[in-house]
């Protein structure tokens, strides 16, 4: 599969009127503030395709913006395709943020789709991806376009973007902000839950434009990868959900809803306030990356516990069709074989000719291939994957130090913990060994699962497209299954699957979601 794009945009067609930044911010889409740009884009066939589009540079979308170079979006509209004349006006709207790392994103010097990306940060902050593998489309992840890699001079990687706007899809690309972001006093102004609500509030302007932004407001499906993922989960779960509301308000989001059609999910970092139990559930016996040593196994059993009690109070069964019951910390093993990793070791054995699959199989013979299925255990599974990327507790670390525990801090604080037992062992001398009085609420505005489980959101989207390389060790397996478990025992449509030996960030059926796209809101 030939994912690599090359996209070089002709501004000398540009038939442009003035675009930049709405400084009165009436919330008014204006439909004739755009350029005209052409670009490339070569799809998963390795076909090359021209693409016309029109493009609205960075507008801002709420009336009282923190910061405009954040809650501003971009808005790309084919209107030409392999010299054909196509009409978006009522196409999908593929929403698709560029978060990586709980970082702030900008599209304020977007130039043409697919530019958006990490901001302020200096680079891939810890615990962010060390870089997609290559046939990746996670927009956000590689560092290499963290600092405005604009496809102006072609070389801008294939994405979901890109490829919606071949298929003739509407797209929109909001920024937000992020975990580092500070103002001049010291104060954290774009952690949690500063993301989802600017999110929230562009899905909002999109709505209140209906008419005026060409594209069907009703057909919304949003895109993600890792914290982007997790925050597209959110944005499906909890659409309309007050609990927001006194955010959007300050912020002058437009009135309208904020419930979106669709949800697209890469490696999901979500769940946090659980995760480090399910992290060593999975990958407690596995070495680190960084020491070659396993952590410390008191720990490390101590929040297996903790993840065994919480996967029990969740009540979730198998995904619909697995034959499983309600899932615990003692089958969750099995279910991850038998409905998600076989499978997928099977997709990718079945794929290659005959003697790249002897090779593969000669070299990883902890699988068993018969009758054009593959098979292993567990233990052997683990070993497969070898070093695990994170220490413990991966998420609440106890000297503050994890991407997370930024994301969760305050006013002029820059980290804190978020779980009971990240406070109670606090090694930073704080004098408070329990989460500060804001930390429930702050979680409820964060977790998908609070909107899927502990309230039962209908405004929820109903299609669910789940995607998590199975050598990915940036959060745990359950986490993904758990959420597609979630939402198929609500009844929703769900497309979950794991992409075999590939790691954080893959994406690579991205073809396959846009044809997807098609399928569930037709
Ligand atoms: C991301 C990766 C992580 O390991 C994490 O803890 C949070 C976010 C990311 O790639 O976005």
């Amino acid at each position: 599969i030939a994912l690599s794009a090359q996209a070089s945009n002709d501004s000398s067609s540009s038939s442009s009127s003035s675009s930049s930044s709405n400084s009165s911010n009436s919330l008014v889409f204006d439909p004739d503030g755009y350029e005209k740009l052409t670009t490339t884009v070569t799809d998963t066939a390795g076909d090359e395709h021209s693409v016309t589009y029109h493009f609205w540079k960075a507008i801002t979308y709420v009336a009282k913006p923190v910061d405009e170079a954040y809650q501003s979006l971009v808005v790309s509209v084919p209107v030409e395709i392999d010299g054909k004349a196509v009409d978006a006006s009522n196409a999908p709207i593929l929403f698709a943020n560029s978060v990586g790392g709980y970082m702030p994103s900008s599209v304020a010097d977007a130039t043409g789709i697919g530019a958006g990306g990490m901001t302020g940060g200096g680079g891939a902050p810890s615990g962010a991806p060390s870089g997609a593998p290559s046939g990746s489309a996670a927009p956000s992840a590689s560092a290499s376009n963290a600092n405005g890699n604009t496809n102006a001079t072609g070389g801008a990687t294939a994405s979901n973007q890109l490829l919606a706007l071949a298929a003739g899809y509407v797209v929109v690309e909001p920024g937000a902000r992020g975990r580092t972001l500070k103002n001049s006093d010291g104060e954290y102004y774009g952690t949690a839950p500063a993301a989802i609500v600017d999110l929230k509030a562009a899905v909002r302007y999109v709505k209140a434009n209906k008419g005026r932004i060409p594209g069907n407001v009703d057909r919304i499906v949003s895109a993600g990868t890792s914290a982007g993922g997790a925050l597209s989960s959110l944005l499906g779960a909890s659409g309309d959900s007050p609990i927001y509301d006194k955010y959007l308000k300050e912020i002058g989001a437009a009135d309208a809803s904020d419930a979106i059609f669709a949800t697209g999910a890469w490696c999901p970092i979500t769940d946090l306030e659980h995760a480090d139990g399910a992290y060593e559930w999975n990958w407690g016996t596995n070495v680190t990356q960084s020491t070659g040593k396993v952590v410390d196994q008191t720990v490390s059993k101590a929040l297996q516990a903790q993840f065994a009690e919480y996967q029990a109070k969740l009540r979730l069964r198998g995904l619909k069709g697995s034959g499983f019951g309600t899932l615990t910390a003692r089958n969750y093993d099995d279910y991850l074989l038998k409905q998600y990793l076989e499978p997928s070791a099977t997709t990718y054995l079945a794929a290659l000719s005959d003697s790249e699959r002897e090779t593969y199989l000669a070299k990883n013979t902890f699988i068993t291939w018969s009758g054009g299925k593959a098979s292993f255990t567990w233990a052997d599974f683990l070993t497969h994957v070898g070093a695990r990327k994170k220490t413990t507790p991966a998420f609440d670390a106890f000297d503050l130090s994890a991407g997370e525990n930024n994301e969760f801090g305050a006013g002029t604080t820059e980290a804190r913990h978020f779980t009971a037992y990240g406070a109670k062992n606090d090694s930073t001398g704080l004098s408070t060994k329990r989460v500060a009085s804001d930390i429930p609420e702050k979680l409820h505005l964060m977790n998908p699962m609070y909107h899927l489980v502990e309230k039962v959101n209908g405004k929820r989207s109903k299609h669910w497209w789940i995607r998590l390389g199975t050598s990915d060790t940036d959060t745990s397996h359950v986490i993904s299954a758990n959420l597609a478990a979630a939402v198929s025992g609500l009844g929703d449509d769900v497309n979950h699957l794991y992409y075999w030996d590939q790691g954080h960030g893959a994406n690579t059926d991205p073809g396959d979601f846009i044809t997807w796209i098609a399928k569930v809101t037709g």
